[in-house]
């Protein structure tokens, strides 16, 4: 399915012809800024119908409301499991969910040690909280209302996790990378879903 986007491939897409992306419901978290509504405007021009899940500060509900009724914006904080089956749930009245991207998050660049002294306990607390949990948090509902959808080309969806490249890089703030780049390494048989990072582009963020 994904193949059609040019932004990630599965080996399923890679031998039959999918899911069309015109029939998907697509969650995008913190959709609102960054990385999420590129993505949102990526599966929109492929005709998918988006729910943006974001935390109710502006500008996602403005963003939804530019893009058309394609886009619905739902308040969200990854973080509650009851604010994202609402996201989710939301999105039926569009049709079925078959995509779960996860592009909330928070960074902090802080080193374990520096002029302020050691890395503040409490910030790591919060970028593992939003960053990790959050995006289990949405991964493992996805991961069972995308295996209960109808397969179809060979898939029933797919679910897009963005974690930075510094996880493999040993780079200060990549605490919370290292756990994400962990959790896309457990895809799930059963639920016939997926997890990916995107590919980064070459003149694009790293
Ligand atoms: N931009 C990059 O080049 C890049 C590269 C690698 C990894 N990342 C990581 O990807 C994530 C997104 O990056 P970005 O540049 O788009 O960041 P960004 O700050 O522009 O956007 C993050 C979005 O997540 C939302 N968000 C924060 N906490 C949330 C919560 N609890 N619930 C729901 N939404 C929440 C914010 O409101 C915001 O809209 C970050 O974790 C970042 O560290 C970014």
């Amino acid at each position: 399915m994904a193949a059609a986007l040019g932004v990630v491939r599965t080996e399923s897409s890679r031998k039959g012809n999918g899911v069309d992306i015109a029939e998907c419901v697509v969650l995008v978290t913190g959709g609102a800024s960054g990385l999420g509504p590129a993505a949102v405007k990526k599966f929109l021009g492929a005709g998918a119908q988006v729910v943006i899940a974001d935390l109710p500060s502006p500008p996602g509900a403005d963003i939804a409301a530019e893009l058309g009724k394609r886009v619905i914006f739902k308040a969200t904080d990854v973080t509650s499991e009851a604010q994202v089956t609402a996201a989710m749930d939301a999105g039926r009245e569009l049709g079925t969910l078959r995509v779960a991207v996860n592009c909330a998050g928070v960074s902090s660049a802080v080193k374990k040690v520096g002029e302020g002294g050691p890395f503040p306990l409490a910030e790591l607390s919060q970028v593992i909280q939003v960053d990790l949990v959050g995006t289990f948090n949405v991964l493992r509902p996805a991961a069972e209302r995308i295996g209960q959808a109808e397969e179809v080309g060979g898939e029933r969806g797919v679910i897009i996790n963005t974690a930075s490249i510094a996880a493999f890089d040993g780079h200060t703030s990549c605490s919370a990378d290292v756990c994400v780049m962990g959790l896309m390494r457990v895809p799930d048989p059963p639920a016939r879903t997926s997890a990916f990072t995107v590919p980064p582009q070459p003149d694009g963020p790293q």
